[in-house]
């Protein structure tokens, strides 16, 4: 797991092996232990030289040994002996240098980057911090605020910007581990106590106090309840105000705090999630490595709404030409002006220069004959895409990929207009298309594994999480997102305020309350969607609306809202009252809240206190249920991949680990009892009804969610 070497004669090469990232497993730790005892102890050795394999110095501590007991020499004394040694060490930095592999990197002696290697603390992300004395070197290194700033965000730096912290020495265009060599040979006649980061006295801001306050406030703002950020501000500031041994201690002791919380699983689940979504499997058993995608070297976008331009600018700015089109001359002009000030505006804030020549605008459908792929993305109406996708099944080539951005309509049956239903796949993006990370590709029954493979592998280069999904109204997300916003309904009803809710959600992580969010999403979508699917509409007595429909418990005052003009921002009013239209500072109301009051007393209901415990049960509850039901269906093939559709799609906190993984710590016991209590209570709501997959679990013992798979019936995958 370290290869050694003797070059130059008297430099030891030590290299980790532990392919991909050269993690640093019990065995990697043992490897570094043999191999710098026996350079140190070789009179023949003047220098040691570390590096990684395969152009990866490394990708720090081995997070799948997180979860089991420590075996192999730890780290922290293994560091302090590299540090100590008489030989100067140098490290050789490519690729990455990443948590423990920066903390190794900051014990040798002198650091070398390849130009473009990338370093960085990123343990915070996974709920912890740098342990192996990352916060007390780093700071002793470069200073209270640049650590501090990069020990909590956990962001990785460029070897240019890592020169000019002055975390290395200097930065090559060539083989890093043969300019490290040169380097150490030079660096015999240099005295090593000086570079020995814990000797030095850490430099401190004169504001030392009022700066770690305003980070703090900071965090507490930003970050609400997560705990490992604080705990790295508290590190860094036993880094500034005590020696470096009672430093060390005080890193451990915080470390000892974050290393076991349900915070840290999460965050660690979440890392391994959102790698595992990438690995999809159909019915058929085709699977993510054993399909080949298709190359695309040019595309289309249709219709430049608000998703066609973010989805024009995601294609563009890496590298693949768009051909763009609307549906007439003005919107077309205005769609073009967008795109560009939106390309433009991104590469700037990238320092690279507009790909503007990637980009053509038309109004002609024929124009697209010769693409690769074509992405639609027109009003959200059947009829329409299946005339687009008639006419674009006559115009491009047979080898089109033909792929449509619907949050919820059939992709298959616009797949069964066209002469290639299996070259027809769902491109579900998230607004704005250009940010928002999550993609969800909707697979449909008659999408080739190819086709599947190709909408997958361009996601991934347009810089998103990609997620296979099967083919059902609502697909996953939004699918999951009607159960959780009709109990923030309901809860209205009973005697909660939007307010109270969204307080409640928010306390718990997200980013957004229910409430908070549709404002800003605009009432009037999911008013038109329950117009269309006969919800509500003209026949509806608008004084008197009944509160049952199709069978069910229905809550009429979402409708209500919008039936007084009120949409959200747009229109300044929603569940929330605005400055001004388009406004963001949200008030409560007191027209809402005269509204619910006037509601609840026709309807003979009497308010009654509710808990935030019963908010975040009956929301949160009511949206993992459906996830189980998901799985059942066979429309998501693993809790892994609903968890990352809700952390990249819907504001989900990253720390709660997503509504499946949530629930699993709540205890499946549990989620089966108070979902069993909630729907005793309210017997005509099918989604509080536990379903069967949960309670499968249940019986089974409760498995950790990684075993879930093993459980789930894949008779009737849609994936
Ligand atoms: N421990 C264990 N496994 C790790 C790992 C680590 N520190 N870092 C990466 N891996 C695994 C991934 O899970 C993945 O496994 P898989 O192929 O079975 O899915 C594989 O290594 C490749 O990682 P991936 O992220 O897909 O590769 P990449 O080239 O896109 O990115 C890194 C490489 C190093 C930038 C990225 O993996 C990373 O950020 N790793 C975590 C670094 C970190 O947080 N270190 C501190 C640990 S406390
Ligand atoms: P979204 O928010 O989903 O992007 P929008 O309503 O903002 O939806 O945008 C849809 C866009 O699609 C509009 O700009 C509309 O002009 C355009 N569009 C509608 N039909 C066609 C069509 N047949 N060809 C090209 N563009 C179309």
């Amino acid at each position: 797991m370290a290869r050694y070497e003797l070059v130059k004669r008297s430099v030891a090469l030590i290299t980790l092996t532990n392919p991909p990232v050269n993690a640093l497993s019990s065995a990697v730790r043992h490897g570094i232990a043999k191999t710098m005892e026996r350079a140190l102890s070789d009179p023949k050795v003047t220098a040691v030289v570390i590096c990684g394999e395969n152009g990866r110095f490394c990708g720090g501590a081995d997070i799948r040994e997180f979860a089991g007991p420590l075996r192999g020499p730890p780290l922290v004394p293994l560091l302090d002996l590299i540090e100590a040694g008489e030989k100067p060490v140098v490290a050789a930095i490519e690729g990455v240098a990443l948590g423990g592999g920066l903390e190794l990197a900051l014990v040798c002696h002198y650091r070398i980057a390849h130009f473009k290697a990338r370093l960085g603390l990123p343990e915070v992300t996974l709920g912890i911090l740098p342990a192996a004395g990352g916060t007390q070197r780093l700071p002793r290194l470069i200073g209270i605020p640049a650590a501090l700033e990069l020990i909590i965000t956990g962001r990785h730096v460029s070897a240019q910007e890592a020169l000019k912290l002055g975390i290395v020495d200097q930065v090559t265009e060539q083989n890093a581990c043969e300019v490290a060599v040169e380097f150490a040979l030079r660096a015999l006649a240099k005295p090593l106590s000086s570079r020995r980061l814990s000797s030095r006295t850490t430099p401190c801001p004169p504001n030392l106090d009022a700066l770690l306050e305003a980070v703090t406030m900071q965090i507490q703002k930003k970050a609400r309840g997560v705990m490992a950020p604080l705990a790295c501000v508290q590190a860094v500031r036993a880094a500034a105000t005590m020696p470096y041994s009672q430093g060390i201690k005080r890193e451990s002791e915080l470390m000892a705090t974050l290393f076991h919380s349900g915070q840290a699983r999460a965050l660690q689940y979440c890392f391994f999630a959102e790698r595992t979504a990438g690995k999809w499997t159909l019915p058929s058993g085709a699977q993510w490595n054993d399909t080949k995608p298709r190359e695309i070297r040019s595309a289309a976008v249709i219709g430049l709404g608000t998703m066609g331009r973010g989805i024009a600018v995601s294609l563009a700015r890496v590298g693949i030409p768009v051909i763009a089109v609307e549906s007439d001359k003005k919107l077309l002009e205005t769609g073009r002006q967008m795109v560009i000030g939106m390309l433009e505006r991104d590469a700037k804030r990238r320092g690279v220069s507009a790909s503007l020549n990637l980009l053509k605008f038309t109004l002609s459908l024929q124009d697209l004959k010769d693409v690769d792929l074509v992405i639609e993305a027109v009003f959200e109406d059947m009829a329409l895409k299946k005339s687009v996708f008639r006419e674009l099944s006559k115009v491009c080539r047979p080898a089109t990929l033909l792929c449509t951005n619907t949050s919820g309509l059939d992709v298959d049956a616009l797949a069964g207009v066209t002469d290639r239903p299996q070259l027809v796949i769902g491109m579900h993006f998230f607004s704005p298309a250009h940010v928002m990370k999550l993609l969800e590709v909707v697979c449909g029954p008659r999408s080739s594994s190819e086709t599947v493979a190709t909408a997958m592998s361009l996601g991934k280069r347009m810089g998103k999480v990609s997620v296979a999904v099967g083919n059902c109204p609502g697909f996953v997300g939004n699918r999951m997102l009607k159960p959780y916003s009709d109990q923030a309904s309901f809860l209205l009803e009973e005697g909660a305020t939007p307010e109270q809710i969204d307080k409640a959600l928010e306390d718990f992580g997200f980013a957004m309350g229910v409430f908070r969010m549709s404002d800003l999403a605009g009432l009037d979508v999911g008013w038109r969607v329950r117009k269309e699917s006969g919800l509500t509409g003209p026949d509806v007595d608008p004084k008197n609306p009944p509160r049952r429909r199709q069978g069910r418990k229905y809550c009429p005052i979402p409708d209500m809202v919008c039936e007084q003009g009120r949409f959200g921002q747009k229109t300044g009013r929603g569940w929330y009252v605005y400055d001004k239209p388009g406004g963001t500072n949200a008030k409560p109301d007191p027209l809402i809240q005269n509204l619910l009051e006037t509601y609840r007393s026709r309807y003979g209901i009497k308010p009654r206190n509710i808990t935030d415990q019963e908010i975040i049960e009956r929301c949160l509850f009511a949206l993992a249920n459906e996830g189980f039901r998901i799985l059942e269906d066979g429309i998501a093939a693993q809790p892994e991949d609903i968890d990352v559709i809700y952390l990249f799609g819907y504001g989900f906190p990253r720390h709660r680990g997503g509504p499946m993984f949530y629930a699993s710590m709540v205890g499946l016991q549990r989620v089966l009892e108070r979902l069993e209590h909630y729907h005793q209570a309210h017997p005509d709501v099918p989604h509080l009804e536990p379903s069967p997959l949960l309670k499968k679990l249940v019986a089974c013992g409760s498995p950790p969610v990684q075993k879930w798979r093993e459980h789930i019936k894949t008779m009737h995958s849609h994936l």
